[in-house]
């Protein structure tokens, strides 16, 4: 078994380190005792480590992909306002479930992400969504964070990810659910006049990103590693990339200190580009190149699959860029795949417009996308041989 082989000679550093989540948050306490041994919380990582292992390497499985619709309701408020909807529950159900039931999704998508009201919701014939997915093929999943907040101590601009207290539970709670797996979106922004990013901003997105990791595990959830580095600026290519391989690295010192194990584990990174406003826009080829250099530079052999954000990349770019990134010659073993949500999304949300009579054109085109996505992973896409959008979906300072 893994934990027997890989993780028992670490065991001193394991102690340690879970010794410290105990005493540090009150939210692994069960209600029945005061404390949690040493003892029971190393056996609950040796309980699902052979799991996590076959969840994150099932999400990442060959054509494969995940559907990011896990927006806060004030961020999908925005969407279904943008088509004339009201942000109320039943339209956000009634979009999600038109997400979900487009038949055949489950060729191309492994997982879902979903906000914590859809993960505990009901399609409108009564059948909760979990239920839904899984008859799909698709495993559920959820966010877990609580959202980017200002770093005071940082610049002014830099933000930090909240959500910590109360994990462990709210783990254990969507696990019962149903949910598989998790992520936690942390942000970077770079700008050079400003000295961004700081040290203390990738610290802190690192320390996150490692306690938030280590907490799934625990609770048999595979932890989606997403440190974004935001497209917002007028950085050259090459400053990402040198900025983004010094996030990944700090990311996984950190991972390793907390004790995750990084098989049962996956990533969610931006594609290494220029910003958004650089003169110098970088062609496919040096995006797929600078992306490759970057993970093969950070990213440990033993994590299984990087799943990309689309970061408002248009819908067509984000295919193209995917497609590209695998077919160039690389040395790392991750799979590259997609974790979409504007550019998976936004097309059909536009052809649906939230008229029953678009629902089939709409799920048609849902499916195109990912269809195009899932042929982009394997460096098999050819652009503009499915229907899509070419318009820029960034959205300045954007929130989740
Ligand atoms: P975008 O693909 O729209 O960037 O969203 C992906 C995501 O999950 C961000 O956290």
């Amino acid at each position: 078994m893994y934990f027997a082989r890989n993780l028992k000679p670490k065991m001193k550093f394991y102690t340690a380190a879970l010794f410290s989540l105990v005493t540090g948050t009150a939210a692994f306490m069960p209600s029945t005792k005061n404390t949690l041994s040493v003892t029971e919380l190393n056996m609950s990582l040796e309980k699902y480590s052979d799991e996590l292992i076959a969840t994150a390497n099932a999400m990442v499985a060959p054509g494969k992909g995940l559907l990011a619709c896990d927006e806060s309701t004030g961020t999908v408020g925005a969407r279904l306002e943008s088509i004339g909807l009201e942000n109320i529950e039943d339209n956000r159900r009634e979009w999600r479930e038109l997400l979900f039931t487009t038949e055949g999704l489950g060729q191309y998508i492994s997982g879902a992400i979903l906000f914590e009201e859809t993960l505990f919701q009901d399609s409108s014939s009564g059948k909760p969504f979990v239920d839904l997915l899984k008859e799909n093929g698709i495993i559920p999943g959820i966010k877990v964070d609580s959202g980017l907040k200002p770093l005071l101590g940082g610049g002014d601009g830099e933000t930090w990810c909240s959500g910590l207290d109360g994990l462990y539970e709210k783990c254990c709670k969507s696990y019962e659910q149903g949910a598989r797996f998790a992520k936690w979106r942390t942000a970077v922004r770079i700008d050079s006049k400003k000295g961004f990013p700081t040290d203390y901003a990738i610290d802190e997105c690192a320390h996150g990103l490692s306690r938030y990791a280590r907490i799934c595990q625990e609770a048999g959830l595979v932890p989606i590693v997403e440190p974004e580095i935001l497209i917002d600026g007028v950085h050259e290519i090459a400053e990402t990339a040198k900025i983004q391989e010094r996030v990944i690295v700090e990311v996984y010192k950190k991972l390793q200190d907390c004790g995750v194990m990084l098989e049962g584990t996956l990533l969610k990174p931006s594609m290494t580009v220029n910003g958004v406003d650089c003169e110098n826009k970088a062609s496919p080829t040096e995006v797929a190149e600078l992306t490759v250099q970057t993970f093969e530079r950070s990213i440990p052999a033993a994590m299984p699959g990087v799943t990309f954000l689309s970061g408002g990349i248009s819908e067509e770019d984000s295919s193209i860029f995917l497609n590209a990134i695998n077919s160039i010659e690389r040395k790392g073993p991750w799979r590259l795949t997609f974790s979409f949500s504007r550019a998976l999304q936004s097309s059909c949300l536009k052809t649906w417009s939230g008229k029953a009579e678009n629902k089939e054109a709409a799920q048609k085109q849902l499916l195109a996308r990912a269809q195009a996505n899932s042929e982009a992973s394997q460096g098999k896409y050819v652009a503009g041989s499915q229907p899509s959008s070419e318009e820029s979906l960034y959205v300045k300072n954007y929130v989740y």
